[in-house]
């Protein structure tokens, strides 16, 4: 099958968030499975060297509002992989600092910005990649299902798919109405059950209403994005969708996380040598962080961007009674400043205790992974959630909050599923302080008085599959689907 990903963002190249993970970790798997992947994303030019870009091999010329906008495909593929990457180098749009906005703020042409890298793709998808389906994900790419849509009532991309992934309900890409004009689409598509929500232009929804098929990225997700609480009021549209929307748990990429090959920790380890090797990764971490160096103290982690939806109104609201017991607090992350301000307190009140590093750094993410004991996950929402799939795999026992990707993905640990070895982690209901404060206790009580069954719960995480081997294949059927509806 020929299939064209297209993604605002992706590993190796720029990345804010897991659906950059998600993008290339799905790409590579469907290769490996003999498909024709091609991987289509912006070429963010400050994150992406000039090697990396590879190949011009084409230009464009968009009309967009009599702007011309002169923009070029570079090719190249990725690493230990069939997979074709193509780049649309556009460089008043795509040459910025930041991927989507400065600081807290968006770009202010974000829709022109993310229109034209859709209009781009089809281009792509018509003259250079000829795709059987067409997968486009989050607000950035939603509007391309209707292009889609457009093309094959002109006769164009006749029988090609498509398929729309959500990541994040949260985000819209909503837009002021008139901006309907730079998508070169028929004002017939603005209308209340396709691209119009309330007199604006919402790129979320008519991805949703015009998809062959619409996912997300848990089954859990997928349920509770059809309720209020979740759907960002799409949810009635999502329910109408009935079984074209489909609930896919992400994978890992395990060739770029995992303890026993990641090229970013000095020691490895695996489930058998965890109880030698974690202790080694903690201590280096402890040294690299500024923590005192005590191997009996439980290490909470914490890679995450600060936003509302992580949980950090918890963590802020409990962190100085968590600090009564013999724990210390790793945090990485960038967002919100009222939370790197909170994090950056607590590391000057708890000196060796807790650190706190704003920024964005990769080898750290990994170390954290593997210099942790336990891994914090209390998110108000989580789609999915790599994290603490990651954690999973390195041992860093997760405590989440039983919403969305992390319901799915770890199995709390009662007494009734230590007894039968399947339990993987802490998980709370309520997303309230109190009992994620309860949560904590029940997690330092395992560490501390009950080390066999912490153990044993830690290597139960570390052998599961959590590669993309099965997701990816579920994408295959949802694929095969979007072709058939397609065609009919
Ligand atoms: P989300 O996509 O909602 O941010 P996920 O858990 O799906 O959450 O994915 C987050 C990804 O981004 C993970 O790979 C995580 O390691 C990474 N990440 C988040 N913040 C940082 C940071 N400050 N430094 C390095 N990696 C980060
Ligand atoms: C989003 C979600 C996260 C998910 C990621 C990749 O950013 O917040 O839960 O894992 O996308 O799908």
């Amino acid at each position: 099958m020929r299939i064209l990903i297209a993604s605002s963002e992706a590993v190796p190249f720029a990345k804010t968030g897991g659906l950059a993970d998600v993008a290339t970790g799905l790409a590579k798997a469907l290769a490996a499975e003999g498909h024709d992947v091609c991987l289509v994303i912006p070429c963010h030019r400050k994150f992406i060297s000039e090697d990396q870009r590879g190949e011009v091999i084409g230009e464009l010329n968009m009309d967009m509002r009599n702007f011309d906008l002169r923009t070029y495909i570079c090719r190249t593929t990725l690493e230990n992989s069939n997979v074709e990457v193509l780049l649309i180098d556009q460089q008043s749009f795509f040459d910025r600092k930041g991927l989507y906005g400065s600081g807290n703020s968006d770009y202010p042409d974000n829709a022109e910005r993310f229109i034209l890298f859709s209009r781009a793709v089809i281009e792509v998808a018509k003259t250079v990649s000829r795709p059987h389906v067409i997968h486009a994900n989050d607000w950035q790419t939603g509007i391309l299902p209707a292009m889609v849509h457009h093309e094959r009532t002109q006769g164009r991309l006749a029988g090609t798919g498509s398929v729309l992934t959500i990541h994040n309900m949260a985000f819209h890409g909503q837009f002021p109405a008139w901006q309907m004009e730079l998508t070169g689409l028929p004002w017939e598509y603005f209308n209340w059950q396709q691209l119009e929500y309330y007199g604006h232009l919402n790129l979320l929804k008519g991805g949703i209403a015009v998809a062959d098929i619409v996912t997300t990225v848990s089954p859990t997700y997928a349920r509770e994005i059809c309720r209020p609480e979740y759907g960002y009021g799409l949810d009635p549209l999502l329910l109408k969708r009935g079984d074209s929307l489909v609930g896919i748990l992400n994978g890992v990429d395990t060739e770029v996380w995992n303890p026993v090959t990641d090229k970013h920790l000095t020691h490895h380890f695996c489930a058998d040598t965890f109880e030698t090797g974690k202790p080694l990764c903690k201590a280096s971490l402890q040294e690299e962080l500024g923590l005192d160096v005590r191997r009996d103290a439980l290490l909470f982690g914490m890679v995450s961007r600060l936003t509302d939806q992580k949980g950090l109104d918890l963590i802020s609201a409990k962190a100085d009674e968590i600090l009564r017991a013999d724990v210390q607090l790793a945090f990485l992350g960038t967002g919100d400043p009222h939370y790197e301000n909170a994090l950056r307190d607590l590391q000057a009140r708890y000196p060796g205790r807790v650190s706190a590093t704003i920024g964005f750094d990769e080898g750290l993410a990994h170390r954290i992974e593997a210099g942790s004991d336990a891994y914090l996950m209390p998110s108000r929402f989580e789609p999915c959630g790599l994290n603490q799939q990651y954690s999973l795999i390195y041992g860093a026992m997760p405590l989440v909050h039983s919403v969305g990707g992390l319901e799915d993905s770890v199995i709390d640990a009662s007494e009734e599923n230590i007894e039968s070895g399947i339990a993987t982690g802490i998980k709370f209901t309520s997303y309230h302080p109190d009992a994620f404060l309860e949560a904590v206790w029940r997690m330092v009580g395992l560490y501390v008085h009950r080390r066999n069954v912490w153990n044993q719960i830690a290597r139960t995480g570390m052998s599961q599959d959590l590669s993309w081997n099965h997701s990816a294949q579920r994408y295959v059927e949802v694929y095969c689907r979007a072709i058939d509806a397609a065609r009919s």
